[in-house]
Formats: C-alpha cells, sequence, structure tokens
C-alpha cells in the first residue's frame, strides 16, 4: 500500500485569501491525514486575523475524487467527512471550494460544505458511492437537494453520472465557472463574497413540499419496480433525501450516517469495492519495472469478422486510426457492413451523433491489402481459430509490419509460444485475447509467454487500457494456460454443468438456477449462444485425460447438427419468435436415451446443490491456474471471471467468495466429490495449501 505524504495539505496565502491546498497523489483521495491537515490548516485560517476569506484546492489532476475507499474496512479516525464537511460549513468566514478535474462523492461533498464553488471549464461533478454499494455519507444526501432539488439530486445519486461544470452552473451547483486560470479566478471571487452562505440554509427547494414529496415518491416507486424492494443503497438513498424536507440538517445527517454504515458494512459493498481494487491491481505488469508502453496511434487488425470487427468500433471509439485488412473484396464489405450497422444501432439508440459517427468512420481504412498494415504499431490477428492458418498469416504480418511494432494473436487457446514463433519475431508477438462482442465487453486477457520483450507486453497493456478495458495478465508457459484464464474456467465451470446433465439436472434448471445466482446467462444459454461446432472442434484437438468423466452429450447434438442460435436449435429452439429460445424437447430425449445407455438413474440437483457444485468447480479451477503460475493474483481472477463471464460484480468474485466460505471447507468440500471425476474435484495444491494454513485467497493478493 502507498505511504500516504507527510503533509498533503498546505496553507497558502494570497493577500487576504487563504487558500487551503489539498496535495495528495494521485487523486487527493481524502484519507485520514488529509482531513487532519484540512482541518489544521481551515482553523489556523480562521484565527488568523489577516484572512477575509478561505479558498480550498487541490494540485495535481483532480480535486478529491472521494473518500479513501481503503479506510472503509477499518476502524474510523476522526475526524470523520462528516464532521470536516461541518467544520467548513459552520465556518465564519466565507469558504470557497476550487474545483478542477473531477470532484467526485466525498470530494464534491467537501465543495457542497463549502459556501460558494468555482469550477473550471473542464472539471466534471458526481456522487457515484453507488457503484461502490454505498451512499454519499459526509452530508450528499442533505446538501445536494438543497442545491439542486430532489429530482436532480437523486438523478445523480441513483445513477452516478457525472454532470459538466457548464451544467452543474445552469442547475446552481456551482456559482462560477473560471474562464481561464482556476486558481486566480477563485482568488479574484473570494475577494468579492463578502459573508459565509451555508448550504444548509438554503430553502428555494424546499419550499414547495407537496412536489419534493411527490418527486422522492415517484422515485421510490421506480427504484423497487426496477430493483426490486430489497436494493439496499438505492433505496436509503431515497429516504434521505426525503429526510432532506423532513428534519432539520442535523438530524438528516444522523440518518445518513446511519444509512451509511448499515450499507458500507453489506456484502454488496463489500463485493463492489473489492472488485474496483480487482481491476486497478490486474493492470500492475510486472514488466513495468522494465519498459514503458509504446505509443500505439494505428492499429492494424487482420480478419474482419464478429472479432475483428468488434476490435476495430472499439479502437475507433477511442480515437485510433485503424487499418482493417480483410481476405478479399467480399470480405471487405462484409465488414464494412457489420461496422456501419453497429454505427447506425449506436446513432438510432442515441449513444452517438451522426457527426460523430462519420467523423470516427473516416479514421477506419478497409482493404484486402496485406502490405497496408506497414504503418501500424500494433498489428492484431483476429482469423479464424486454426494453427496453420494463424501461424502462416502471423509469419505473412512479420513480413510488412514496421520493425517496431507490436504483433498480437487473438487466439483463444491455440499454442501461443509456437504461434510467436511462427513470426520469426517471438519477442515482438504477444496474445491480446478479446471478447465477443469486442466493443462491449470490458475484458482483455494480456498472453505473455517466455520470449515477449516486456516493451511488446507493456504496448499490448497500454492499447487495452486505452480501449478502456479491464486488461489482465496471463502467463503461458511450460505447457501451461493455454486458454488463459477465462476459458481455463470456463471449461471446468461447463464440465461441473455437463456431469449434473448426464446425471438427471436439465439444461434449464441449470441455466435458471445461475441466473439465480446472478449471472444474465446460464451456460447452456451461452453455449447456444457462441456455437455448440467452436467448443466441439477445441475438443477434438484436445487429449483427454485418463481419470476425466467424458460427458458425449454436446458431440451428440454437434452430430445431430443442433448447433445453437446459429442453426435454429440448441438446448433451446430459437424459431417461432423466442429469442431467450424455449426447452428443445428433443434434447431432453436424447439426454434421457444417453443416461439409460450409460446405465445413470437420474438423480435430483436442487439449485442450491447446482450453484455450489459450479462455484467449487470455478474456485478450484482458479486455484489451479495460481499455482501453475498463469494467473498472478486471486483478484485478477475476479477481474476475469466479473468482466469476461458475468459473475455478479457485487459479489467481488469467485475468489473473494471463496474466501466467505474458507478454503478449509472448500477443500473438504471437493474430496466429498472428488471420486466422481478427480481430473475436476481433486483440490488444486493452492486451495489445499490455504486450507492446512488457515489461510484464504486474499493473503495471496500482491499488487
Ligand atoms: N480511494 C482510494 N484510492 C483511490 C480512490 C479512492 N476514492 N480513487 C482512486 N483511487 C486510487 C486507485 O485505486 C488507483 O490506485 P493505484 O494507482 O494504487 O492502482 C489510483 O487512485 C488511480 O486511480 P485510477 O487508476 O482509477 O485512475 P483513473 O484516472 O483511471 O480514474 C477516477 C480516476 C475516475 C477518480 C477513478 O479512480 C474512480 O472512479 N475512483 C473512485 C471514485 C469514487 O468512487 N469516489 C467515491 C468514494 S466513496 C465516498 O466518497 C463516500 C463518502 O461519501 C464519504
Amino acid at each position: 500500500m502507498k505511504q500516504a505524504p507527510k503533509h498533503p495539505v498546505r496553507l497558502e496565502r494570497q493577500g487576504n485569501v487563504a487558500l487551503v491546498v489539498i496535495d495528495n497523489p494521485p487523486v487527493n483521495a481524502l484519507g485520514v491525514s488529509v482531513r487532519l491537515g484540512i482541518a489544521a490548516a481551515l482553523n489556523a485560517a480562521l484565527a488568523d486575523d489577516k484572512t477575509d476569506a478561505i479558498i480550498i484546492a487541490a494540485n495535481g489532476r483532480t480535486f478529491p475524487v472521494g473518500a479513501d475507499i481503503r479506510e472503509f474496512d477499518m476502524a474510523p479516525q476522526e475526524p470523520s467527512l462528516g464532521q470536516l464537511c461541518s467544520l467548513v460549513e459552520s465556518a465564519r468566514k466565507p469558504v470557497i471550494a476550487a474545483i478542477q478535474g473531477t470532484a467526485l462523492g466525498g470530494g464534491l461533498e467537501l465543495a457542497m460544505a463549502a459556501h460558494y464553488r468555482v469550477s473550471a471549464k473542464t472539471a466534471r461533478m458526481g456522487l457515484p458511492e453507488l457503484l461502490l454499494g454505498i451512499l454519499p455519507g459526509a452530508g450528499g444526501t442533505q446538501r445536494l437537494p438543497r442545491l439542486i432539488g430532489p429530482e436532480l439530486a437523486l438523478d445523480m445519486m441513483l445513477t452516478g453520472n457525472q454532470v459538466s461544470a457548464e451544467i452543474a452552473a445552469e442547475i446552481g451547483l456551482v456559482d462560477l465557472v473560471a474562464e481561464d486560470d482556476l486558481r486566480v479566478e477563485a482568488v479574484t471571487y473570494a475577494s468579492t463574497v463578502k459573508k459565509p452562505r451555508p448550504t444548509s440554509e438554503h430553502r428555494a427547494h424546499l419550499l414547495d413540499g407537496a412536489g419534493y414529496m411527490a418527486a422522492v415518491a415517484a422515485r421510490r416507486a421506480r427504484v423497487k419496480a426496477e430493483l426490486g424492494a430489497n436494493a439496499l443503497a438505492p433505496l436509503k438513498i431515497v429516504n434521505c433525501v426525503e429526510s432532506a424536507l423532513l428534519l432539520p440538517i442535523e438530524t438528516g445527517l444522523q440518518v445518513e450516517r446511519s444509512a451509511f454504515e448499515e450499507c458500507v458494512t453489506s456484502r454488496e459493498s463489500k463485493g463492489l469495492r473489492h472488485a474496483f481494487f480487482a481491476e486497478r491491481a490486474a493492470a500492475k505488469f510486472p514488466e513495468a519495472a522494465e519498459a514503458k508502453p509504446a505509443q500505439v496511434e494505428r492499429v492494424a487488425i487482420i480478419g474482419g469478422g464478429l472479432m475483428g470487427s468488434g476490435i476495430a468500433i472499439a479502437a475507433l471509439q477511442s480515437g485510433l486510426a485503424v487499418t482493417l485488412v480483410e481476405l478479399d473484396e467480399h470480405g471487405v464489405n462484409s465488414a464494412l457492413e457489420r461496422i456501419g450497422a453497429h454505427y447506425e444501432r449506436s446513432i438510432a439508440k442515441g449513444r452517438l451523433s451522426e457527426a460523430q459517427g462519420a467523423a470516427a468512420l473516416t479514421h477506419l481504412q478497409l482493404t484486402n491489402k496485406l502490405d497496408l498494415i506497414g504503418e501500424a504499431d500494433l498489428v492484431i490477428e483476429a482469423v479464424a481459430e486454426n494453427f496453420e492458418l494463424k501461424a502462416n498469416l502471423l509469419a505473412d504480418i512479420a513480413v510488412f509490419a514496421k520493425s517496431e511494432a507490436v504483433i498480437a494473436t487473438n487466439t483463444s487457446y491455440l499454442d501461443l509460444a509456437a504461434l510467436a514463433e511462427a513470426t520469426g519475431r517471438p519477442e515482438d508477438t504477444i496474445g491480446l485475447h478479446f471478447f465477443a462482442p469486442a466493443q462491449a465487453n470490458k475484458l482483455v486477457e494480456v498472453g505473455v509467454h517466455d520470449d515477449a520483450s516486456a516493451q511488446a507486453v507493456m504496448t499490448a497493456l497500454g492499447f487495452a487500457r486505452a480501449l478502456g478495458k479491464t486488461a489482465v495478465r496471463a502467463h503461458v508457459h511450460n505447457g501451461f494456460g493455454e486458454g488463459y484464464i477465462g476459458n481455463s474456467i470456463l471449461e471446468a465451470y461447463r464440465h461441473a454443468a455437463d456431469i449434473m446433465l448426464e446425471d438427471g439436472a436439465t439444461p434449464s434448471q441449470i441455466d435458471g438456477a445461475m441466473r439465480e445466482f446472478g449471472f444474465r446467462l446460464g451456460p447452456y444459454q451461452i453455449a447456444d449462444m457462441s456455437g455448440l461446432d467452436i467448443a466441439y472442434a477445441r475438443r477434438q484437438l484436445k487429449p483427454r485425460s485418463p481419470d476425466a468423466r467424458y460427458v458425449e452429450i454436446a458431440d451428440k447434438m454437434v452430430e445431430q447438427g443442433w448447433l445453437g442460435q446459429k442453426s435454429g436449435r440448441g438446448y433451446y429452439i430459437y424459431t417461432g419468435g423466442h429469442h431467450m429460445g424455449v426447452p428443445n424437447g428433443d434434447v431432453l430425449k436424447m439426454i434421457a436415451e444417453h443416461r439409460a445407455h450409460k446405465g445413470i438413474v437420474p438423480r435430483k440437483f436442487s439449485d442450491r446443490d447446482i450453484r455450489d457444485r459450479i462455484l467449487l468447480a470455478i474456485v478450484n479451477a482458479g486455484a489451479r491456474l495460481l499455482g501453475e503460475g498463469v494467473a498472478a493474483r486471486p483478484s485478477d481472477i475476479d477481474a476475469v471471471m466479473v468482466h469476461g463471464f458475468g459473475y455478479p460484480r457485487s459479489r467481488g468474485g469467485p475468489m473473494m467468495d471463496a474466501d466467505a466460505t474458507t478454503p478449509s471447507i472448500i477443500a473438504s468440500r471437493l474430496s466429498v466429490l472428488a471420486p466422481e471425476d478427480p481430473s475436476l474435484w481433486g483440490a488444486a495444491p493452492v486451495l489445499t495449501m490455504l486450507a492446512n494454513e488457515r489461510q484464504k485467497f486474499a493473503d495471496l493478493n500482491t499488487v
């Protein structure tokens, strides 16, 4: 963990104006040393006769982005942020917040406790606490409705959306938008204000009590309809905003405090905070000590199918220039249609203006000439999953790509080191594994083989981050890491489900149990969506482990031509306008015959059995990847599962869930299941070690 700077707050002076300057890189989080520093500087300025007004400002790229989230699981230390905000508001001299960058959460609450707000033109403001399963706990729920009214306040708090400085000025959140130099203009403004103006005394938005209550009631009904009657933080936010009207501010603040405390200790908030830090930890690659990412301005993508087009769209969205290469004219036209259709949909949904769509497309070069990749800083092959095809293409890419370019393969499970070798430039070659739809799915696995240079790895990481993706490193070495992290776990997940299918469960029961747990789709819905032939082809290539139980059901389906959505039939039938599909009775019949043929007497699985077995399989596969050194830390596995596979974010991820159950209980449950299929249920050595040492996966998380 980073050490807090010794003096994170300084008191400066410009004439009769004192500046309380926060300097706590990287994001000026309001940890205890900052709160103490602000309180001390404020008190000193208040005691100083030569000071008429006080500005709270921040150095660096941003005004505070909130409370220090890392402190939420520690014993509270005074002054709390709420106490500090009350101190600011009760100051006898005018206090002005000078806002730049992103004033978020507790940062914006501090600004709202000040008497006046001046903001840089480019600043943005928001209360994103809900995304962490909590609510603004330093007066935000009481002060924001007073400043901008209940409806807008609820909008901001229930979406976490940020507003620009311009909008903030329009709605009454800031008093002045600086034209040029924020600090200079804030000082000028401070010398014009005569007296404190506490936000708690703003009454304009409280005068129409009936209108206020109607807005609150409507929002409460909407939250319940959309999120259910147990949506903890959203409903608490609505209650607190109601209290802002009904109660004196001191009591409203107490209501807010106890709501905050209830939310911050909830499992949901712990899960969401874990997910937040897991994403950031995953981006810490060891190669950062040796190399910096090279700038990627143009990316070339070979293969304009679903995956290649998706990567192209993601790159265009991030402002990069793209060369997309297809085999022939027909391929070029289909890729153009696919990308064009995406932009049309985005414009129709109001996500993009026509001008923005047209501007993005001017950065796209579509061609069937491979030699045009020569200007690209990064070249990604995204053709079909066939070793010969990819190896030959990569060899050609190496001929045309400039010598400094990084070459990436989007393979899901082929031998990465051998593909890198095929380029003749293995040090420049890396795995970049996107997940469909690549323009939307947040996960990218960076496959690192032993000959890859630190420079290539860091450039691939920088590119993934520039696309706004959560990048996770998968170390592919000595025969380990085939399938990286995500697909290796998915395989175990599917295998656990297939065993239950063969032993008595139905596809829709398994899918339903996993949806109930929080996945958007169950494993058989995903299989139907991906196409059963893809996994079938992979199974044909993979040697079978002698102690693995083999379930032939999916193979039999492919042999019947039931490939999923693409053939209209899979585990579900998609004809007749059923978008989600209805259970395929022929599959159920085939499964029954299959069981009879193997002499299996079907048994019942409860939804809980299904969920437990699948989670055990996921956790055990994750532990195996840790032992093999493919995944660096348990939280990387959580990030992969949350972003790539829809594991419910509010649970943090499977390894966090495993810690709640404890590794020793998991190991003992696995030992009961082991005889059924030792290859799946045999406890991974890391799990056994944690169980023996009475440790948790969290103990292995390093940053
Ligand atoms: N507390 C502690 N650390 C924080 C933090 C916070 N509120 N916000 C960011 N950080 C850390 C990150 O973990 C990261 O640390 P490492 O370098 O060690 O990984 C570092 O600051 C930089 O963050 P990012 O990598 O995310 O930088 P970015 O430029 O991509 O994004 C950001 C910046 C938009 C501010 C993003 O970090 C963010 O969304 N932060 C969280 C904001 C938030 O949720 N604020 C509300 C906090 S809760 C609150 O304030 C409750 C209250 O009412 C009392």
